[in-house]
Order: structure tokens, then C-alpha cells, then sequence
């Protein structure tokens, strides 16, 4: 399709000129060379296929060990253990892609996501497409520790955070405010993540009004590039929107490229799966497309081979199943469960040294310190520990609780653990 890199990266900027502000020297000379996978994809089909390096009995099927066969479960046991192709297996990407597609409210076309293993490494490989030393990233503070180790410790980017909350609400202004200082005319990325980790924060309909101006009000003065980390999409509690903030981002500014991430470790409850995806704003079928997935296959398969086969063929089942949808609402409605004790319970603690953040979706809810207590997270994590209560202690001043691994019975004798412990310290 390319015939050079030169050629394939003329076609990405003509086609999408936004992303030569943000590509990054790894991202520019990423092309996958048409060497043994594409060989082996061409020959396809042949009669006498001696190209690719698995066990097969010569007609496609795999030769393997009885035991191992024994321990799989699904219907196409061939796929789910040769090689994946490097973009993922085309029934999974196709179902992903038409679900996904019942929440394009506008229509607007957005390619057919490419697969990653989990989404840890679907950022991974954005930030390696789009993130230099010495990018401008901002990241929501708190936020999940793991964007600062892919963004700033791997790709070198210069990291400013923003404040995520004021008081008790999500900071609707907080990338506008986290960029006044950065010259006009800079790209800008920033990762969004609503449902948040760790606040379980979701926008209302309304905020998500407010802060979709002030991103497009960013957009008037840098070319901006909008991460939208969808881990927990689907797990709100309210009346807030459950679909994820990206299908209202789409077309609405010529200068801010959003991209999806998304994946099955929360959607499907598919933790050891690994098994995520990345979604451009761009036609299917465009140059650009074809492009980006070309440079993918290349930091594919220079990282990781190829994503896990098995767990795709496993979550392509699933979703080809008639019963998954109704199993989702349930899992949901069990945390559910959880949330409305949890905040319930909340309501004890002494609010002028414990404030409880907007908690209306995800996995988790987030304390801030405060008063006398604040700065003392990490201590008081481990009395909390000393009272056989596991919590995690984020930036010096909160403490996270993952109600999504905690049970319903056990969340008032918790939380009357919390109360004392901070109440005894104060
Ligand atoms: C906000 C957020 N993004 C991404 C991830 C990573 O997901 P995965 O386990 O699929 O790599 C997590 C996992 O905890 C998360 O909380």
C-alpha cells in the first residue's frame, strides 16, 4: 500500500495535517517493512503456504499438545492459538467496532479499533506515536500513577498537572488553567478519564457541556490532542452519561484530535484477558488510517509480537453471546450495590478533616485529607493497616478505597475503622 516510509507519512499529513504538530521522531519513522508477516498474509490461502513459523498440520490447523488443547474452551481453537494478525482478529475488532458504534451519536466516522494488550499498553503506544521528549502532556491531579510512568519516565514529556477536583467537584477548567503558561501555537496533549481513576468521578450532562467548551476554548490557541481513557466506560451509578466523552468530541474542532482507548479488563470484568483497543477519529477506510495502523504493526510487533490470541477469541465469543449484555448490567448493578452503601457509610466521617470526593461511577472512591490530616495519608494508610483495612495512599494527601473488591457486608465495618482512625488522630 506504502511504498516507502516518505510515502506513507505524505499520505497521513495531507490527509490528517493535525498530527505532524504532535508526531513524535519514533511515530515519524515507524513503518512496518514488508517483511515476513506480510509475506506470510500474501500467501494466504496458497496451496503449499511454507511462510510463517508456527506448528500446523500444513492446512492451517495447529499441531499442539493434546493437554494444552484440552484447557480451551472455545469454538475456534485454531485461532485462539496461532499468532493473532498484529492489528487483532478481524471478528473481534469488527464486533468491538459495531457496539462501540451505538454510542456515535453524530455519526461522524472513526476507524475500526486496533487491538493492544489491556490498555496500559494501547497508551503505551499512543504516547510512543505521539509523545517526544520534551511534549507537553497534562495529566489530572490525582490521577492514575501509571500515566505519569508511560508519559513522563518513558517518553520523556514534561508533565503538568492540573488540579482535578475543587472541593468536592471535578475541576471542569482544569486543562485551560493548566495551560496558561504555555506559550500559543504549542501542542498539547492531555488524557481525560472519566469514569475517573481514582475519584470514580463522572461528568453530568451538564459539566461535560462546561468542559467540553473549555477543551475546544484550548483548541483556539494550541493543537490539541485529547487521550480519552474509557477503562471504565459503562460502570456509572447515576443518570450521568455512561458513554464515553470522545463521541462528543468528534468534529468539533479542526485543531483537537481526540483518540479512544479502551478495553476488556473492566468492560468484560476481564482482568488476565489483556485485551484493549485504540480508536482514531478517522474514516475506516481513509489513507490516514491505513497509515496509523501501519506504524502500529510496526511498534507492535518491534514490543510485543502480536496481542494474545486467545483472549480475544475468548471475548469474541462472549460477545457474539446472547447473554453477555444482561450479565454486564448485573455485575454493575452489584457494585452499584457497593457504591450506595459505601458513600452512605461516608456520610460519618468528620467532613473538616475528610472530604469525600464526587463519587458517582467506577471502582473506586477518593478521600482528601484534610486539616490536621493532611499530608498524612501514607501514615495513616498504615495504621489503617495495622486495623487489617488495605487502602492506598495517593499524592501525600488522599486515600483511595476500591469498593469494586470489597464486599457489601463488609463496607460499614470498614468505614467505622476509617472514622475512628482519623478521628483518633486528628
Ligand atoms: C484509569 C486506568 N487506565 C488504564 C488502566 C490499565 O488497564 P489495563 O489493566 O487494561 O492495562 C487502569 C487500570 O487500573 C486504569 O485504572
Amino acid at each position: 500500500m506504502f511504498s516507502s516510509l516518505e510515502n506513507l507519512n505524505r499520505s497521513l499529513f495531507e490527509e490528517c495535517p493535525i498530527l505532524a504538530n504532535f508526531i513524535s521522531r519514533l511515530g515519524r519513522s515507524a513503518f512496518f517493512p514488508p517483511d515476513i508477516p506480510e509475506q506470510a498474509a500474501e500467501a494466504k490461502g496458497k496451496t503449499f503456504n511454507a511462510t510463517i513459523g508456527q506448528i500446523t498440520n500444513g492446512k492451517g490447523a495447529i499441531l499442539t499438545l493434546p493437554s494444552l488443547k484440552k484447557c480451551i474452551n472455545v469454538s475456534n481453537i485454531d485461532t485462539a492459538l496461532l499468532y493473532s494478525p498484529l492489528l487483532g482478529i478481524e471478528r473481534l475488532r469488527n464486533r468491538w467496532y459495531e457496539i462501540s458504534q451505538t454510542n456515535n451519536v453524530s455519526g461522524i466516522a472513526v476507524s475500526r479499533p486496533v487491538v493492544t494488550v489491556g490498555l496500559t499498553h494501547a497508551l503505551f503506544l499512543v504516547a510512543e506515536l505521539f509523545v517526544d521528549a520534551g511534549s507537553v502532556v497534562v495529566l489530572p491531579k490525582p490521577s492514575w500513577g501509571n500515566y505519569f510512568h508511560i508519559f513522563q519516565k518513558n517518553r520523556g514529556a514534561d508533565v503538568i498537572f492540573g488540579q482535578a477536583y475543587k472541593g468536592k467537584e471535578w475541576n471542569l477548567y482544569m486543562y485551560e488553567e493548566s495551560v496558561k503558561g504555555v506559550a500559543k501555537g504549542v501542542p498539547i496533549r492531555v488524557v481525560v478519564n472519566f469514569p475517573s481513576n481514582p475519584g470514580g468521578t463522572n461528568l453530568s450532562l451538564e459539566e461535560r457541556r462546561e468542559f467540553i467548551a473549555s477543551l475546544k476554548r484550548v483548541a483556539d490557541k494550541h493543537p490539541l490532542l485529547v487521550i480519552c481513557d474509557d477503562a471504565y466506560e459503562g460502570f456509572v451509578y447515576d443518570s450521568s452519561p455512561e458513554a464515553s466523552i470522545f463521541w462528543q468530541l468528534l468534529g468539533i474542532h479542526d485543531n483537537l484530535f481526540p483518540i479512544k482507548v479502551d478495553g476488556f479488563t473492566k468492560f468484560l470484568s476481564f482482568f488476565g484477558g489483556r485485551v484493549g483497543f485504540i480508536t482514531f477519529p478517522l474514516d475506516p477506510s481513509s489513507l490516514a488510517v491505513k497509515a496509523l495502523e501501519n506504524k502500529l504493526k510496526f511498534l507492535l510487533r518491534s514490543s510485543v509480537g502480536s496481542p494474545v490470541a486467545i483472549a480475544q477469541e475468548i471475548a469474541a465469543e462472549v460477545l457474539d453471546s446472547d447473554s453477555w449484555e444482561v450479565e454486564k448490567l448485573k455485575l454493575i448493578q452489584e457494585l452499584k450495590v457497593r457504591w450506595e452503601k459505601l458513600q452512605r457509610e461516608l456520610g460519618c466521617l468528620d467532613s473538616s478533616i475528610v472530604e469525600v470526593k464526587k463519587c458517582n461511577s467506577g471502582c473506586f472512591t477518593l478521600l482528601e485529607l484534610k486539616g490536621t490530616l493532611k499530608g498524612k495519608a501514607e501514615y495513616l494508610r498504615k495504621l489503617l493497616l495495622a486495623k487489617e483495612v488495605g487502602l492506598i495512599s495517593v499524592d501525600d494527601s488522599f486515600l483511595r478505597i476500591a469498593f469494586s473488591s470489597i464486599e457489601v457486608e463488609d463496607i460499614e465495618p470498614m468505614v467505622k475503622i476509617i472514622s475512628e482512625v482519623c478521628d483518633r488522630y486528628v
